[in-house]
């Protein structure tokens, strides 16, 4: 699985760092995706994240 991050949609509220960051982490009030491929033990809050964020910046490929 991988994930795609849309910055520009990014209103930086963090929910996705704090949910998974092992994926995500905060650049210059963005979010941004530290890995190409998720790792499996990963995927159920990667997938959270993705549908907590606000502005739905997050999308899941499969
Ligand atoms: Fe941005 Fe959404 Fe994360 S607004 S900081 S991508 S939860």
């Amino acid at each position: 699985m991988r994930v795609d991050l849309d910055e520009e949609l990014c209103i930086g509220c963090e929910a996705c760092v704090d949910t998974c960051p092992e994926v995500f982490e905060m650049e210059d009030d963005k979010a941004h995706v530290k890995v190409e491929v998720v790792p499996e033990d990963l995927i159920d809050s990667c997938r959270e994240a993705a549908e907590n964020c606000p502005v739905e910046a997050i999308q899941i490929e499969e």
